[in-house]
């Protein structure tokens, strides 16, 4: 009940866009995405491809620089992420300052924060030496930090990087090796997650990358600006889905609830329940990254021996609300949350990391993100306006 033209006349005319659904902040030559028929292109290439010949350290570089590395360009990056694992040891600390039940990801956010603290030789934005070297060390450090975040959870001790592995390999071995035992690296398993990694590599101007953008817009560093994005990603709406699927299948399953029963539930908007791991602000269609992902999460969990009920229950609960008129007219379909739980589950992460999981892989997209914005000519400081809708001036009771 406020009155439009009363409000233009104090703010004049600025459009009026919650949640941004038709306002364009930016350009962008980096991520395309078709929403109404289910495509996603990084730089061009679309992901079905990038998915089956490419890797992560691969895709990372196409985001970051605009093409795909040759074999050289491509080793070179390689070699220069290994040598920046090592963290301070001092930013070890940290780990130990939390309690032990703390989510990973806000340990996350905060050692990324932190990072400023240690490099403040690289906070300039507009110098690209040092942006470059942010670059590296973000992607060398983070998977890191990811893995110290669970062990420390865990009650178990932190391993050093070894260098000799590529950054998957040794996200696995931090997570799940110990000290005494020489960790055997499983190729399927890596390259499942390589894959993962990999699909969620970018997706344009979403939430948490709007706001690595918004916090860089003011010049802030890139460590700043990635903190800030992590905590975006935690969201349930956002990255948090991955986790919120999981718990609603098991709350299907420990109460033995019939999918039908749950759906009707979501239909008739019980307790706000929704059918997390389905809808998109942009797709319409099926996600392409969940198309892919669906086939992962038979072979993975055909190999390691998941949870076959659960995956049968999300089958169920897919097959159901494809055919549902609720879900047809609203255009909900999976997204790339939807399988994506049971598959980190089954290579034994527990569920506070699968946000954690998704943040490593979104992270070449926040770095390209960002430099893209710092390098435009046109970039401004985001400064979104409102429409005022409070009290009129009134005087202090005196
Ligand atoms: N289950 C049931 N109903 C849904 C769902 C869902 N998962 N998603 C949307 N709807 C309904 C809404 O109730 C609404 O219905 P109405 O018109 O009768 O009120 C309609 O569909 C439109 O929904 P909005 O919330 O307006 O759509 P929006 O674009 O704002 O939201 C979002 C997108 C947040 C992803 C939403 O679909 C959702 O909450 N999904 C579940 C959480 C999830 O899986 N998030 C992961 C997103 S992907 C990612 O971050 C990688």
């Amino acid at each position: 009940g406020f009155n439009v033209s009363k409000l233009l006349k104090t703010t004049g005319v600025v459009t009026y866009d919650p949640g941004f659904m038709n306002t364009a902040a930016t350009k962008s030559a980096i991520t395309y995405i078709d929403g109404d028929q289910g495509i996603l292109r990084y730089r061009g290439y679309p992901i079905e491809q990038l998915a089956e010949h490419s890797s992560f350290l691969e895709v990372s570089y196409l985001l970051i620089y605009g093409n795909l590395p040759t074999a050289t360009e491509l080793e070179e990056f390689d070699q220069k992420i290994r040598r920046h694992t090592l963290l301070h040891e001092e930013l070890k600390g940290f780990f130990g300052g939390f309690p032990r039940d703390a989510h990973p990801m806000p340990v996350l956010s905060s050692a990324v924060s932190a990072l400023s603290t240690w490099y403040q030789d690289s906070l300039d934005p507009f110098n690209e030496e040092q942006v470059e070297l942010s670059t590296i060390r973000l992607l060398a450090k983070v998977p890191v930090i990811a893995a110290y975040a669970h062990k420390k959870s865990i009650g178990q001790a932190l391993l050093y990087p070894d260098n000799s592995m590529s950054i998957v390999e040794n996200f696995m071995r931090l997570n799940f090796g110990n000290p005494a035992e020489r960790y055997e690296v499983d190729p399927e398993v890596v390259k499942a997650l390589d894959l993962l990694l990999v699909l969620h590599a970018d997706h344009e101007q979403n939430c948490s990358t709007s706001t690595v953008r918004l916090v860089g817009s003011s010049n802030a560093n890139l460590f700043a600006s990635v903190s800030a994005g992590i905590n975006a990603l935690f969201g349930p709406a956002h990255g948090g889905a991955n986790e919120a699927v999981l718990k609603m299948l098991r709350q299907i399953q420990a109460e033995g609830m019939k999918p039908e029963v749950f759906m009707d539930k979501v239909k008739n908007k019980e307790d706000g329940v929704r059918l997390m791991g389905f809808g998109h602000r942009v797709y319409k269609n099926y996600d392409p990254r969940a198309k892919i992902i669906k086939k992962t999460a038979h072979e993975i969990l055909g190999k390691l021996g998941g949870n076959d009920e659960l995956l049968d229950i999300a089958m169920r609960l897919e097959e159901k609300a494809l055919a549902d008129d609720y879900f047809i007219q609203r255009k909900l379909y999976p997204n790339v949350d939807f399988y994506t739980g049971l598959i980190y589950k089954a290579m034994g992460f527990p569920e506070k990391m699968f946000t954690v999981l998704f943040a490593i892989g979104r992270l070449p997209g926040w770095i390209a993100q960002w430099r893209e914005m710092i390098q435009d000519p046109e970039m401004k400081i985001g400064r979104p306006r409102q429409l005022y809708v409070g009290e009129a001036e009134r005087n202090y009771p005196v």
